[in-house]
């Protein structure tokens, strides 16, 4: 049997590492895990808590209710996917919605907050066999991951791709919106003073303005099978 590994794929906000770590997880049979969606299930939290609300407000006077969040995620193998449940509540359909994605980046700035999920991560990682996606997890989280990608394509194919997808799932907003969030949250990701988005020297980089799904596919495939042999020897 092949040795698992671990699969790190970091990259900008809507660059399809949820759809390349799908695929892998699908075909692999690996564990997937969305550390976006866990971030914006504490940025759903929030925002129910109103804590953004107050033009006072500040994320640091979250921290003391951060003890009142029971985050879970089980496997749903029916759809390929993480579930994500807060407090007992399946909340996968409402952590993509416009508000969630306009607050997520301020409460993944919170160091108590990353570091409370980097924990949660790491534990579901240990014995290996997972794709992970996020930010920060070739840096910071599994630092030793197998393999590393790093996703990343022009803004306006990013800004498209995602407002395909939030229109398909029924969201009404513009393609200006999507593209000022996304423009966002890059800019919120990579300056941050805690585990910034950040290309690790060691991961793969793939540009994907001018991939489709199958060509990206084909080149991860490779890159996988190439990993798993060499860490059998
Ligand atoms: O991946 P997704 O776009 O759903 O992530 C939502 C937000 O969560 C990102 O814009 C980023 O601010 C934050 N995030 C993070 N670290 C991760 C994953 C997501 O800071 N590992």
């Amino acid at each position: 049997m092949n040795k698992k590994i671990i699969i790190a794929i970091d990259g900008y906000s809507s660059s399809g590492k949820s759809t390349l770590a799908k695929a892998i997880s699908k075909k692999l049979k690996y564990k997937y895990i969305d550390t976006g969606a866990m971030y914006r299930c504490i940025a759903l939290f929030a925002i129910r808590k109103k804590i953004f609300d107050s033009h006072f407000y500040n994320t640091k006077n979250f921290i003391p209710v951060l003890k009142e969040i029971n985050l879970k995620l089980k496997w749903n193998k029916k759809y390929n996917q993480t579930d994500i449940f807060l407090n007992g509540e399946n909340i996968q359909d409402k952590i993509r919605s416009e508000k969630v994605s306009n607050k997520v980046s301020l409460i993944a700035q919170i160091p108590e907050i990353r570091e409370k999920l980097t924990i949660m991560q790491r534990n579901i990682g240990k014995n290996k066999g997972i794709v992970i996606d996020g930010r920060d997890i070739g840096n910071h989280v599994f630092p030793r991951s197998e393999l590393k990608i790093f996703m990343k394509g022009s803004i306006e194919i990013r800004s498209y791709r995602r407002y395909q997808e939030l229109k398909k799932r029924g969201n009404e907003i513009s393609y200006e919106k999507v593209k000022k969030n996304i423009i966002y949250r890059d800019m919120m990701d990579i300056s941050r003073d805690i585990s910034p988005l950040k290309k690790s020297t060691d991961s793969i980089e793939i540009d994907n303005t001018f991939l489709n799904i199958e060509e990206q596919l084909n080149l991860i495939f490779k890159l996988i099978n190439k990993k798993i042999t060499t860490s059998l020897s």
